[in-house]
């Protein structure tokens, strides 16, 4: 596994993005009616939107949540379409990730009035209801806005050789066979997409960021430790439990699974490989 850092200059990094995480929650705790900018008016079919501004290039501002006004029937159904028009017609500035708005990129991964989901495919609540808060994945390092560092995210799952791996070339040399079967494996696990709206929920990953890979990328492994057309399973899976933290620090606390926008099961998938590496 990648290590960002050692001895006390690991031990810094994670108290730092502790204390980072931890003061933008409290701050925003002990201010719950926000150090509020209002951007625009509110109408009949306004819809609140109170979002989470701070830059890392302007760290003395304090974090706060700014709110805005959108007139729903001026906009798309979801929480993307709302942000897209704020962004087009009130503040250009306003930082987040997206690309495809169908729930396939996993960019626009947010925290949406306290759950992690995809903004693209939550839905507005009625203008009715109380503001709808959107802050960025939770114990995530800020870079802008809605936008975190997922640095340490992408070095996990590139420790888990997220590819193919087969011993020889197929036999008939054009294409790795596989059965209905042995495809039907892959079912719930190939349609991750990275969004990390599962790590980010998990706690054992909030204390443990660089030891624990984390449930997205124990999920990715098992994807491949499963695929009929590799061979080095037994290789995967000592790698994960070499160190015992790369996969044990899981405590099946099942947030995981309760956050993952797609429906899938990282803690399931978890404990098949525990169960895999026990009784072989
Ligand atoms: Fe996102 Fe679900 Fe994959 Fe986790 S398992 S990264 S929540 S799609
Ligand atoms: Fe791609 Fe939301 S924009 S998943």
């Amino acid at each position: 596994m990648h290590r960002f850092k050692k001895g006390a200059e690991k031990m810094d990094s994670v108290i730092r993005r502790n204390l980072t995480t931890s003061s933008r929650f409290t701050w925003l705790k002990s201010h719950p009616k926000g150090h509020h900018e209002k951007t625009a008016t509110k109408g009949e079919m306004s819809k609140e939107f109170k979002i989470y501004r701070w830059s890392h290039g302007s760290p003395a501002k304090k974090p706060f949540l700014q709110s805005f006004f959108v007139d729903i029937r001026e906009c798309g159904p979801m929480v993307l379409d709302a942000l897209q028009k704020i962004k087009a017609e009130q503040d250009s500035s306003l930082s987040y990730r997206r690309s495809c708005r169908e729930g396939i990129c996993g960019s626009c991964a947010m925290n949406i009035d306290g759950n992690n989901a995809l903004a693209c495919l939550h839905p507005i609540d009625a203008p009715s209801s109380k503001a709808t808060m959107i802050t960025p994945l939770p114990h995530m390092f800020v870079i802008k806005d809605l936008v975190v560092d997922l640095t340490a995210f992408y070095h996990q799952y590139k420790c888990i050789e997220p590819w193919l791996k087969p011993r020889s070339p197929p036999e008939d040399g054009r294409e790795y066979r596989q059965s209905p079967s042995e495809r039907r494996k892959l079912d719930g696990l190939y349609e991750c997409i990275l969004c990390a709206c599962c790590s980010s929920a998990c706690p054992a990953y909030w204390w443990n960021p660089e030891e624990y890979l984390g449930p997205a990328a124990l999920l990715q492994a098992r994807r491949w430790i499963v695929d009929s057309r590799d061979d080095y399973a037994r290789e995967r899976l000592q790698a994960l439990t070499e160190d015992v933290d790369k996969m044990y620090r899981c405590r099946t606390i099942r947030n995981c699974t309760a956050a993952c926008p797609k429906k899938l099961d990282p803690s399931n998938a978890i404990s098949n490989m525990k169960v895999m590496h026990q009784f072989g």
